[in-house]
């Protein structure tokens, strides 16, 4: 049986910012691979459409959608989408997130709104929109992808990222104590250090404009497994919170680190 037979799902992020596995398309990829028909959605159509070709080629249903989950009409327009492809929404996987480096001196105001905007605020919009199907249908379930950012200092001066990602675990605890009642769950994946697209693309900066390579091999380094983890251990968390699996399971998180949470040094 797979685990997530006949259950739709909206993967936000459902992209990668380059070449490789991002998370939300790691997750996209292996909800359809267990039974799940996906609305992916991002800002970027072409990295969406390529997500939707890859499930499509393996036999999977999959239905790409552009959005910028900023926007209160964006997200209402996928919402609205996916309900009009595939008549219902049982599943929220909340990807979508970026990275502005930068403390508090360093860090512009634009940076900083942008930043809660599309990491935080995004959070609440498509809660807003995918909440009353939910509520109607009886039954549902919500992931939120936060970072060990949020719950720890790792080394990386994000104050904007930092904050967003905490924002999103207490949401995620008061979307879940407001639903309980109501066959809806809510729950978070903490990645620590995982080896994707993003990292590449936000993170030279915070390395002191080391190579890339450099920068990989640092991050390495510091996670207590003696490596990064990747999108598909990301998206494995989250697919045991979106299944049935987890029906006991909410207003939690499942932290997908290696440790490095719990070490007293990075
Ligand atoms: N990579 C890590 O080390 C790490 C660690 C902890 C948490 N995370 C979190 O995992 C999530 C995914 O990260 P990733 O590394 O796979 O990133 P990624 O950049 O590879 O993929 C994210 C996708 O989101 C899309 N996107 C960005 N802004 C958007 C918007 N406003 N509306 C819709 N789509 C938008 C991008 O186009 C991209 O395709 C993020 O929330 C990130 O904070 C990543």
């Amino acid at each position: 049986m797979r685990r997530l037979a006949n259950k739709i799902v909206i993967v936000t992020g459902a992209g990668s910012a380059g070449p490789g596995w991002g998370n939300g398309k790691a997750a996209a990829v292996l909800f359809a691979r267990e039974g799940a028909a996906v609305l992916a959605v991002d800002v970027n159509p072409m990295a969406a459409q390529e997500t939707c070709a890859l499930i499509v080629a393996e036999g999977g249903r999959c239905v790409w959608h552009a959005a910028d989950v900023s926007k209160a009409a964006d997200v209402a327009g996928a919402v609205e989408r996916c309900v009009a492809e595939f008549g219902r929404v049982d599943v929220l996987h909340h990807n979508v997130g970026i990275v502005r480096t930068g403390g508090p001196v360093e860090l512009s105001e634009e940076d900083w709104d942008r930043t809660q905007a599309v990491n935080m605020k995004s959070f609440f919009l498509t809660c807003k929109h995918v909440l009353p199907h939910m509520e109607a249908q009886g039954a549902g379930a919500i992931v939120a992808v936060s970072s060990v950012g949020g719950i720890r200092w790792t080394g990386i001066p994000y104050i904007a990222y930092a904050a967003s990602k905490a924002a999103v675990l207490q949401m995620t605890q008061s979307v879940a104590l407001q639903y309980a009642r109501k066959g809806i769950r809510c729950n978070a994946v903490v990645p620590g250090l995982i080896d994707t697209p993003l990292v590449r693309a936000s993170l030279s900066s915070a390395y002191d404009g080391a190579e890339m390579d450099e920068i990989v091999r640092r991050r390495h380094e510091q996670a207590p497994m003696g490596r990064m983890g990747d999108a598909w251990d990301v998206a494995h968390a989250a697919l045991f919170l979106a299944s049935d699996d987890a029906r006991y399971i909410t207003g939690t998180s499942i932290v997908v680190d290696g440790g490095l949470s719990a070490a007293a040094v990075g």
